[in-house]
């Protein structure tokens, strides 16, 4: 990857002003910790082209190919208060998603951190962070994307998909880097100053794939099916089943399992 070609596509003031490249690490995110203690700036990214021990969420391991995934965390310093943590990975959606379609892409997002083509994955997002007091101090984004990958170099059994896959034709990871950033600037900027979430609640249910959808949701090891409302005010999970209402702030959605168990029930009249 190379550094200034990513900071001659940014339009932001102070996200990816500063990159720490590395030709390769075991985790982005865990590698930005560090520079955290070491006094890191807002807004510092951290690349690299080949991550041995890429982290997932929910403890899950994150697999990337050297040289054709994205792989990058950010480190920000909200200051806002922590009930707004969920966000951070709803508004990175956001900013893929839409880097993605200017660069010729359509894709979705899925509850709460997994970019989507048609029920395939092309990336997620992994974002921890440091509350002091009710203070949100320290968050760091984690982005793992499938950018240039043939359909051989993905796991098959993951139902995973690529930018290339999807779009015949491969492209400059520090671009998509590039617009995502400058993105997410506005995004973050209008979460922590006006703190206004109307808008950014409105813009990530236009790019969700399964609001108001029939869905299986498991958290903390139960599975509910039922209608995903939406996400409230602090981006967490409305639920709707058999009419009683549940706020989720973690978990994980499967639509096509249920997708599928649909069309068992038509195709048996059951
Ligand atoms: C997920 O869908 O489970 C989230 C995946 C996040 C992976 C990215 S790759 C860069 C950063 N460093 C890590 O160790 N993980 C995140």
């Amino acid at each position: 990857m190379f550094t200034n070609l990513i900071q001659a596509n940014l339009t932001t003031r102070v996200l990816g002003r500063e990159i720490e490249h590395y030709t390769w690490t075991k985790s982005t995110n865990e590698d930005a910790w560090k520079l955290i203690e070491s006094g890191a700036n807002e807004g510092t990214l951290v690349i690299t082209d080949k991550q041995t021990a890429g982290k997932g969420r929910a403890g899950r391991i994150w697999v990337s190919v050297p040289g054709k995934s994205l792989t990058t965390s950010l480190i920000l310093t909200p200051g806002i208060n922590s009930r707004l943590a969920g966000w951070f990975p709803l508004l990175t959606g956001i900013a893929i998603v839409d880097a993605l379609k200017e660069l010729g892409l359509n894709t979705k997002l899925k509850w709460p951190n997994d970019i989507m083509v048609y029920g395939k994955k092309l990336g997620g997002i992994l974002c921890e962070s440091k509350i002091q007091g009710s203070i949100l101090e320290w968050v760091i984004i984690g982005i793992g994307l499938n950018i240039n990958e043939h359909e051989n170099e993905l796991p098959a059994d993951l139902k995973a998909t690529s930018f290339l896959i999807e779009s015949s034709s491969s492209i400059q990871r520090e671009l998509v880097l590039a617009k995502i950033l400058n993105n997410l600037e506005w995004l973050y900027n209008t979460l922590k100053e006006n703190r206004d979430t109307k808008i950014l609640l409105e813009f990530w249910t236009e790019r969700c794939n399964h609001v108001n959808k029939k869905v299986k949701f498991e958290a903390d090891n139960d599975t509910q099916e039922g209608i995903f409302v939406g996400i409230n005010n602090d981006g967490a999970a409305i639920m709707n089943s058999n009419g009683k209402e549940t706020i989720y702030t973690s978990g994980d959605i499967h639509i096509e399992t249920y997708t599928k168990r649909l069309a068992y029930i038509s195709k048996n009249k059951l």
